[in-house]
């Protein structure tokens, strides 16, 4: 079985690392990069540090308008995917790289599977969305990492189509954790365990209105401890074209990290800020309170358990909510218990 796995974006790397290892043994795996992500710290350092095989295809995309960017993946996609003819083409998460590979491979008559399937926001102002809806519905195999989620499917119409192989991230998420447990916090800014948060932010909805972003920055500038600002390119550029000095306040701003010393990082932290999906499940994962800056979220399991707070408004009030009593400990794992890249595999190989 010869399987193609497209990634293009920093939370398809981490993705990636789990399936990689799995496939071994079990598949010719091959790897096309789309080339969304380029600085260093955004994609090689990813690989670099999970043990990622190198690509065998970059594509080398680039940043660009939503139809540019995803227009260049396709007809290079296409190509690569006629070349190697695999018998799967594997697609992760929500991104543009994710919807150009599903449909260049399905117009080829290529079977498709997705990973992370069934998740929604029910938020058509984002373009994750509308790739995650047209993925799962072009594609032949939804791999699932929630019972939520197969529930959407089925609501859908696409239960045939759906397995629920459990999440991924978890899989990484534990392995990283025990490799960094014990290590000192790697970050620009010195801290002291417990005495500060971690935030980022980088969704459109957030960075691209000057009011909103201002407001933002300035909610967070008011928490009473440090607050680490890992800066994706994303926001720093916005920032710096609003006039919006981002170190305000009690805000640190950091380059973004790898992500072994981010789990550090946050495990190590008094709390977690950001709009970024999966950080809300890895703060959740490793037992750290979450404020999420959306106003949704598509892992209501981290919501409905108490560990993650959505606040889309009232940036003024942020720093009570970041800084509120941690909640009751609970052992609920919605998200599985690491085991979700070998079951994804096998649902591959039994089809
Ligand atoms: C993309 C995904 C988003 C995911 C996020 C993770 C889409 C529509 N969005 O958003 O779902 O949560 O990745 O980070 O696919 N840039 C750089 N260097 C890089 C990458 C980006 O400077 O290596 C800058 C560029 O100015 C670029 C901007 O960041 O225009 C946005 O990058 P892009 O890949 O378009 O979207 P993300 O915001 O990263």
């Amino acid at each position: 079985m010869r399987v193609l796995s497209v990634v293009g974006a920093r939370p398809q790397f981490v993705k990636l690392a789990p399936i990689a290892r799995a496939m071994a043994g079990h598949a010719d795996h091959l790897i096309a990069h789309t080339g969304q992500h380029y600085d260093h710290n955004m994609s090689d350092a990813f690989f670099a540090d999970l043990g990622i095989p190198h690509p065998d295809f970059n594509l080398g995309v680039g940043s660009g308008k939503h139809g540019e960017q995803t227009g260049a993946m396709l007809a290079g996609l296409e190509k690569i995917i006629e070349d190697t003819a695999p018998d799967w083409v594997l697609v992760y998460g929500d991104t543009n790289s994710t919807l150009a590979a599903a449909v260049a491979a399905v117009k080829l008559h290529v079977r498709v599977a997705h990973l992370e399937a069934g998740l929604r926001s029910f938020n058509r102002r984002m373009p994750e969305e509308h790739n995650r809806v047209l993925t799962d519905h072009a594609a032949d195999l939804l791999l699932a990492p929630t019972q939520v989620a197969m529930d959407h499917l089925a609501t859908e119409g696409l239960a045939e189509r759906s397995v629920l192989v459990g999440d991924v991230m978890t899989d990484v998420l534990y392995q990283v954790r025990d490799q960094v447990a014990g290590t000192p916090v790697d970050l620009a800014t010195p801290v002291e365990r417990g005495g500060y948060y971690v935030a980022t932010i980088h969704r459109p909805d957030n960075t691209d209105d000057p009011a909103r972003l201002r407001a933002i920055i300035d909610g967070i500038a008011k928490v009473g401890k440090p607050v680490v600002l890992l800066a994706h390119p994303r926001l720093r550029g916005l920032a710096e074209r609003h006039g919006i000095e981002l170190g305000a306040g009690s805000i640190t701003v950091s380059e973004p990290v790898g992500y072994p010393q981010l789990v550090n990082a946050v495990v190590n932290s008094a709390g977690v800020i950001t709009d970024s999906g999966g950080l809300q499940k890895e703060a959740f994962l490793l037992r750290v309170p979450c404020t999420t800056l959306r106003p949704e979220t598509e892992w209501v399991e981290t919501v409905e358990l108490g560990w993650n707070v959505l606040v889309d408004r009232d940036f003024d009030a942020l720093a009570a909510t970041v800084e509120r009593p941690r909640p009751a400990d609970t052992d609920a794992a919605p998200y599985g218990t690491g085991q979700a890249a070998a079951a994804a595999v096998r649902a591959l190989v039994e089809r």
